[in-house]
């Protein structure tokens, strides 16, 4: 979503501006520009699609001056146009924003009938326009902001620049988040810390509610209450190459190659550094006294979770519930204190997963997130932080992230069974070893990815596609149509297998590619029975399964990818590599914007 930084430096500011922004771009936006002070005169330039657009018009129409602001705007309020483009302006002051100003509507009607003219449907302008007319009242910039800000419902990270003051940004955070970078005799403002990586690794996180005062030389906080608040200053480990694509086209098809080598990292993190058991550092809970376990999240991590849910309930047997967010948040459901909530997201900012996090605190004995970014607001409010160690997440469509999650949920599951007497020794050493195969494993799938490419040639002809799968396997064909659909923009949907005769069966003929993930596991040959259905009504199978399911799968396949065998529990780990790969090659041959696909942000922080 909306990406914000700012600068109060020692140089020309629009090229730094226009780089921080530049590795804000996998949040996803449509439109960008930037505000500068140069001899005190507020300059702005914005410009529609794409950053090099930007560039382009700044090449044209330059903006100079040391001290900025700059903005990536993924459109919720009014159409992605030049227009609602941000900065937005009003004389004396500029304001990047991201996030919803919930009472906009109201204070717009106020200042309309005070005389205020605006150029906007967006709720952004509402700001602008308030603390302009605030300073209009004679206010000076900081009281104007902060007066401003008092009157904010909704969830935002803003940053307010004004003209005359070459030495003054103004931040405030609610629900959004943001960071503050210090330099040497510079200061910044980030929606996170990679933006700032190239400048400094010095960086403090503003709490909710939290506004700054920003000088070259001084930061000054106050909470929502006006009080001055001191936060930690943190050293990031975000190092400039993180965003770096190495040599591959795209980041997405980067972070599927990194994931043999994240996996292991993951993997070490979750074992004991003597035994080489499975443990989770800090995992601070009695699980002989859990009632249930209830896991929110959105889109592909709720996937992970989904399969997760198996897990919990198969080998360390507690009952589990899973639900997304958006739905959670609002269903009200009875909590139990005995039992845990875990919050699994891979920004750690997704709105949904917070305001559901919120909803638990206090409800439940434990909250746990289950996250990539460290520093992140489910991270820092959930009692427990669990970090997957992905490392830097760029592509829109998650794939490290997701097997990731899975590493750190299984060792979070086998940690309980242990605990609660289900899972003895040997089983558990079993279930390490399996873990420890896996980045070896994926290795092994990613030098077929030949093989996988060549298969989409049909794929990308197709409109729609289906995804089946059983047992753990659901999930992993949901995660398969999300990942096809998101970024090559085939319709696709995934199914149980044992669903298809209840309805999805009618869609099935000679046009619909149905592609069966089915390791060679207990409910395998109840998946051929599915699969035989489909190929009896002219259905093009793909099979996706180990040497032994290749060889028991009857005749009339139309395809097979074979994958190395697989302990059953970690089956949906590795067999996300193909999933992901499908999805891949198939929006290569398509063209589509693979990293970031249309409409879509990385970072969902607004519902
Ligand atoms: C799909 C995808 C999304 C995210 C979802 C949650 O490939 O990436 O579905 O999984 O937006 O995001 P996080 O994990 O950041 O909460």
């Amino acid at each position: 979503m909306c990406g914000i930084v700012g600068i109060l430096g020692n140089h020309e500011a629009a090229p730094i501006l226009v780089d921080a922004l530049r590795r804000l771009e996998y949040r996803g936006y449509d439109s960008a520009g930037i505000a500068t002070i140069d001899k005190g005169r507020l300059g702005r330039r914005r410009a529609m699609g794409k950053l090099v657009n930007l560039s382009d018009l700044l090449m044209h129409e330059p903006i100079t001056g040391k001290s900025g602001i700059g903005h990536t705007r993924w459109a919720t309020h009014g159409a992605p146009n030049v227009v609602n483009a941000h900065p937005h302006r009003a004389k004396d002051v500029a304001v990047v924003h991201n996030g919803i100003i919930e009472n906009y509507k109201e204070l717009r009607d106020e200042l309309t009938a005070a005389g205020l003219v605006f150029e906007t449907e967006t709720d952004t302008e509402t700001v602008v326009q308030l603390c302009m007319s605030y300073l209009d009242e004679g206010m000076s910039p900081i009281y104007a902001a902060a007066a401003t800000i008092d009157r904010l419902e909704g969830a935002y990270a803003l940053c307010f620049l004004f003209d005359g003051e070459d030495d003054l940004l103004i931040a405030a955070r609610k629900g959004s988040p943001l960071a503050i970078g210090h330099g040497d005799g510079e200061m910044y403002v980030g929606s996170d810390a990679l933006a700032l990586a190239p400048m400094t690794d010095k960086v403090t996180y503003l709490d909710e509610g939290d506004w700054a005062v920003i000088t070259r030389n001084s930061l000054e906080i106050r909470d929502a209450q006006g009080k001055q608040v001191s936060r930690e200053m943190r050293t990031i480990k975000a190092d400039a190459s993180s965003t770096d694509k190495g040599i591959h086209k795209h980041y997405m098809m980067k972070e599927i190659t990194e994931q043999p080598t994240v996996l292991a990292d993951a993997i070490g993190h979750y074992s004991n550094a003597e035994t080489g058991a499975i443990s989770v550092p800090g995992l601070d809970i009695d699980f002989t006294s859990v009632d249930k376990i209830t896991m929110v999240a959105c889109g592909t991590a709720y996937l992970a979770c989904s399969v997760a849910k198996y897990w919990f309930e198969q080998v360390a047997r507690i009952p589990c519930e899973v639900d997304v967010a958006s739905e959670f948040r609002y269903r009200e459901p009875p909590m139990s204190d005995k039992s845990i909530a875990l919050f699994v997201s891979q920004s750690g900012e997704t709105a949904d997963t917070l305001a559901a996090l919120r909803y638990c605190a206090g409800k439940v004995a434990k909250t746990v997130a289950v996250v990539n970014v460290a520093e992140s607001s489910i991270a820092r409010e959930c009692d427990i932080s669990l970090p997957i160690h992905a490392g830097v997440e760029i592509g829109v469509a998650s794939t490290k992230a997701f097997t990731c999650q899975l590493v750190a949920l299984a060792a979070v599951v086998i940690s309980a069974a242990r605990a609660r007497g289900v899972l003895d020794a040997k089983g558990a050493q079993e279930l390490r070893d399996a873990l420890n195969s896996l980045p070896g494993l994926i290795n092994q799938c990613l030098t077929r990815k030949n093989d996988i490419d060549k298969v989409t040639v049909e794929l990308a002809k197709a409109s729609d596609a289906l995804f089946l799968g059983r047992g753990a396997m659901y999930p992993l064909a949901l995660e398969g149509a999300l990942k096809l659909k998101e970024i090559s923009y085939i319709h696709a949907e995934g199914y149980a297998s044992g669903e298809l005769k209840h309805g999805p069966i009618a869609l099935v003929d000679e046009h619909m590619p149905v592609i069966v993930m089915a390791p060679k596991d207990a409910l395998f040959d109840k998946t051929v029975s599915n699969m035989q259905e489909v190929m009896a009504r002219g259905g093009k199978v793909l099979l996706v399964t180990d040497q032994q399911g290749a060889d028991a799968a009857r005749d009339g396949v139309w395809k097979t990818i074979v994958m190395p065998p697989v302990h059953d529990m970690f089956a949906p780990i590795l067999y996300a590599i193909p999933a992901q790969l499908i999805a891949y090659y198939t929006a290569v041959r398509k063209g589509t914007d693979v990293d970031q696909p249309r409409n879509l942000a990385k970072s969902v922080t607004v519902e």
